[in-house]
């Protein structure tokens, strides 16, 4: 894709380890795998997988919080994955995340009013004087009335506090957000209601979103785009609509059917997902899903297979998938 806000280029992330009762045996945790995706200015591209397959770290390496093994994460351009804290400091303001708790941003001896104004303040985004107004406009942003301003996180309920943490972010006046797992922790109704208000926003200031969630329903109505993350690699990248009504990597279509659906075709389709996820320690050579997979064979096991394009922006990394007809081991297993 031309014109993408951010591309991120193989992107691979490995965390040194020492395992043993006393730290005497070095290991490596293959977080990230040549990862490779673009993200157009104004769209939310999701990233769903189980817990551990490398969604965080994708989202920590964007905001170059986390510094890739290798790879690039080209923003507006620059490839920010190089950069030291100096040269990322125009880069902070544009790129924001919103995390699943919202205490991990919430200072909670710090009144609303005043977590609001710090980043305002730290990247001179308003003078003092109109620091008041720049606040009753975040808060109002979000849904919340002025008097929140003088409340303290604790007083405030779940989606209350995620809507202040998702103010924080607004009051950099991004380009960008992170959303990591940014609505898991919050009742279904709620959910519903911080979704549509990252919608409304990301309208209004025509932002882009990494939005990460370990569960398909959620990504399901916010989504332009969706990646399903396999332990540290992408096993499918799709539009929403398309990933949703035909999925075609075996792993995709074993997280849907756990999916509550009313399509009986759904139903006919349905495959458990058997099995654990392998350790990210030493992940399986090949295809990393084939300890798991119903349709896989001896080439599996020896040759990882690459992200293809099999219908127009569909992108799946499977060797029995080479086109959402084709999809036929299942009757001619080896
Ligand atoms: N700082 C770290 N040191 C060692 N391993 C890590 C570290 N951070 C993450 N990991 C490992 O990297 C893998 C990917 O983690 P993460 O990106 O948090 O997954 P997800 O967000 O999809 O649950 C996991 O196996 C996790 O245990
Ligand atoms: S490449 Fe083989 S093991 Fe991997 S998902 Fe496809 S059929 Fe299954
Ligand atoms: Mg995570």
């Amino acid at each position: 894709m031309t014109g993408a806000l951010l591309s991120i280029r193989n992107l691979t992330k490995e965390f040194p380890v020492r395992l043993g009762a006393f730290g005497e045996r070095a290991a490596t945790v293959h977080a990230l795998d040549s990862l490779t995706i673009d993200i157009a200015e104004g769209e939310t591209l999701s990233l769903v997988g189980e817990s551990g397959c490398g969604k965080s770290t994708t989202g920590y390496c964007v905001l170059n919080i986390q510094r890739p093994t290798s790879g690039s994460v080209i923003y507006a351009g620059t490839d920010i994955a190089q950069l030291d804290d100096d040269g990322m400091r125009p880069f902070r303001r544009d790129l924001q995340i919103v995390f699943q708790d919202p205490y991990s941003t919430l200072n909670p001896r710090m009144p609303i009013g005043e977590a609001l104004a710090e980043p305002i303040l730290f990247h001179k985004l308003a003078p003092k004087s109109e620091i008041r107004d720049r606040l009753h406009q975040l808060l109002a942003d979000v849904g919340l009335s002025e008097r929140f301003a003088s409340r303290y996180p604790h007083e405030l309920s779940g989606g209350q506090r995620q809507r202040v943490a998702i103010a924080r972010a607004l009051a950099c006046q991004p380009r960008f957000i992170v959303c990591d797992e940014a609505i898991s922790a919050l009742d279904v109704s709620v959910q519903a209601q911080i979704l549509n208000l990252l919608l409304d926003l990301q309208q209004k200031y025509g932002l882009t979103y990494l939005f990460i969630a370990h569960d398909l329903a959620v990504v399901r109505h916010i989504s332009d785009r969706v990646g399903v993350m396999y332990l540290g690699r992408l096993a499918e990248l799709a539009p929403a609509a398309a990933l949703f009504a035909q999925p075609l990597h075996p792993y995709t279509r074993a997280l849907l059917s756990a999916v509550p659906s009313t399509d009986p075709r759904a139903a006919r389709t349905r495959q458990r997902l058997q099995g654990e996820v392998p350790s990210p320690l030493a992940p399986p050579p090949g295809c990393r899903f084939h300890t798991r997979c119903p349709l896989a064979r001896a080439q599996c096991r020896s040759d990882v297979p690459l992200l293809r394009e099999v219908a127009p922006g569909h992108l799946v990394a499977c060797h029995a998938v080479s086109s959402p007809t084709a999809t036929n081991w299942e009757h001619n297993p080896a």
